[in-house]
């Protein structure tokens, strides 16, 4: 375990912004824009083609510097250099924390145990564009000699949520003739919806897992296979399943032959690898190239977050503004609203990332934390949810700061009036939440006076827009190790580990106990407290025998 470090709370860089956060929490966004005309400039930063407009946030310069100084304070600097040397700064697991490895050129050299770990990661990346090359161009073929049309990812959390949000993002980018789906759910839904349409004879599958001993990836597993098998005989496995894990004993057991597992390692934290090998499937779909374009846009993420001044570092800015609104605002939440569609998925990963990262109440020494951590990540894409959510955002009684992302330029050129107003959309949306409407601005328009105020907008939302030129893999991995970062930043700054998930076992233990009971014929008299005992009860009774 590190050294115990004084609470951050208790530093003087926090009190000086508690006493800040006072002065200023009344300030509204009309007054900041009115004093500094020239806020929209002074208030943004680029780097890696994105640029960050954070300008319409509850912060004045004084802010900005205080929140840089806490980051100082919490020692970000040195905890950076060490998860980029590789040390095991994954303190309750006892593993380094290398995802920056993944996606390090050629030629770097990351030190793990006294071995580079670049040379094996570039090994496994050269297997997999080999393997997707042949897969794209008929070369790997299936069992009875038909090419590959459909590729069916099985793979949950971290293993599926990544590759399932990238390829979506760069669907543009794919091969049009090949299907590519993700099964992850145990309900036996989600891998009928998946199958029901495909040809075994030309259908290959991914089952990927860090571990190999998820249930859920397991359960979709052997149905695959026994569909398989029913078609084609034991004999097609080998040329219908491949494996991604780190777990090469477990890839065995199942049948999977090991010269067909693409590897990774302990060292890559399942939400942080779908630039790993977890990535195999979005490979096949959008080819070799674009792939190593996306990693060049997290790694020139990862530079510009390792030696860019704190106050211009875009993953520290949007880590502050997250401190600033969650530790001083004690606003809960915070939400992602990509104007995308291909983006539809990127707030599902991003709670994935950031809620298991920073979903923790304990600091690194297991001491009770006695300040907020990670917040609810949520979201939809504009504009569908301005038809759904922004009521509150606009009118409710809660402080949700938001992320708006936007692209200057369409996925389909041929549809930019579709894209003209998803742009006049999220600049609306912004300065709608920014600024609002008086009451005075509503009673000028001749509202009925009992409806001035439900017609009034108090402004003073706080979003973040972040820009680039359009949605390309590069662009992708560069706006992945954004987040990463910020996730990074936050997690060292409130001193927690951002890199297990103990949270998770609980129930899966539990589900292990209880599933016997669902099923048995003549159950154990019921163990449980009265809650589950009757709502077991329930269900049996209800289940068709
Ligand atoms: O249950 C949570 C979790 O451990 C995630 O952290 C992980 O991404 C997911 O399950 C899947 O794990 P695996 O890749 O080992 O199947």
């Amino acid at each position: 375990m590190p050294p115990m470090q004084a609470r951050i709370e208790r530093s003087d860089q926090w009190r000086a912004l508690a006493d800040h956060h006072r002065a200023v929490r009344r300030l509204h966004l009309r007054e900041l824009f009115a004093s500094e005309p020239d806020r929209g400039h002074a208030f943004r930063s680029e780097a890696v083609g994105l640029s960050v407009d954070y300008s319409k946030n509850r912060v004045t310069a004084e802010t900005m510097r205080l929140l840089v100084a806490l980051a100082e304070r919490s020692g970000l600097r040195d905890r950076t250099d060490a998860m980029f040397r590789g040390e095991r700064i994954n303190v309750t697991e006892d593993r380094a924390v290398l995802h920056v490895a993944l996606r390090a050129p050629r030629g770097a050299s990351i030190v793990v145990d006294g071995l580079n770990v670049v040379p094996a990661v570039h090994d496994v990346l050269d297997r997999m564009a080999a393997f997707s090359e042949s897969v794209r161009s008929g070369g790997w073929r299936g069992a009875t000699g038909q090419t590959i049309r459909a590729v069916v990812n099985v793979g949950i959390g971290g293993s599926d949520l990544g590759p399932a949000m990238a390829y979506d993002a760069l669907r543009a980018f794919g091969a049009p003739s090949l299907v590519v789906r993700f099964v992850s759910n145990i309900d036996g839904t989600d891998i009928h919806n998946a199958l029901h349409d495909l040809d075994p004879a030309s259908t290959l599958f991914i089952i990927s897992s860090k571990t190999f001993t998820t249930i859920e990836t397991l359960t979709n597993a052997g149905t695959a296979r026994r569909w398989l098998v029913d078609a084609l005989g034991p004999d097609a496995v080998a040329r219908h399943f491949v494996a991604v894990s780190t777990n090469a004993a477990e890839v065995a057991a199942f049948g999977i032959d090991t010269a067909n597992m693409f590897e990774f390692w302990d060292w890559v934290g399942g939400r942080y690898s779908y630039d790993s090998a977890i990535g195999l499937s979005l490979m096949v779909a959008i080819g070799a190239a674009n792939f190593r374009a996306m990693l060049d846009g997290f790694h020139a993420m990862d530079e510009h977050f390792r030696s860019a001044p704190l106050a211009e570092n875009l993953p520290v800015l949007l880590a502050l503004l997250g401190i600033w609104y969650g530790n001083f605002f004690g606003a809960s939440s915070h939400a992602v609203l990509p104007y995308s569609q291909a983006l539809a998925r990127f707030p599902a990963y991003l709670q994935q990332l950031d809620m298991e990262s920073n979903g923790k109440s304990v600091d690194l020494a297991g001491r009770t934390m006695r300040i907020d951590t990670g917040p609810v990540v949520w979201g939809q894409p504009g504009t569908n949810g301005q038809h759904a959510f922004y009521q509150l955002l606009h009118q409710g009684t809660r402080l949700v700061p938001a992320d708006f992302i936007a692209f200057a330029n369409p996925d389909h050129p041929s549809l930019t009036t579709h894209h003209d107003l998803l742009l006049a959309n999220c600049l609306a949306q912004t300065q709608a939440l920014a600024f609002g409407k008086t009451a005075a601005e509503v009673r000028a328009e001749g509202v009925e006076r009992r409806l001035v105020a439900h017609r009034t907008f108090p402004g003073n939302h706080p979003t973040t827009t972040i820009v680039a030129d359009r949605l390309d893999p590069r662009t992708l991995g560069a706006l992945v190790a954004l987040y990463e970062h910020k996730i990074f930043v936050q997690g060292t700054i409130w001193g927690v580990n951002s890199f297990d998930q103990w949270g998770v076992e609980l129930g899966k233990v539990l589900a292990r106990r209880i599933e016997p009971e669902i099923t048995a014929l003549d159950p154990a008299p019921p163990s449980h407290d009265s809650s589950t005992n009757a709502l077991l009860a329930d269900l049996r009774a209800r289940r068709v025998r």
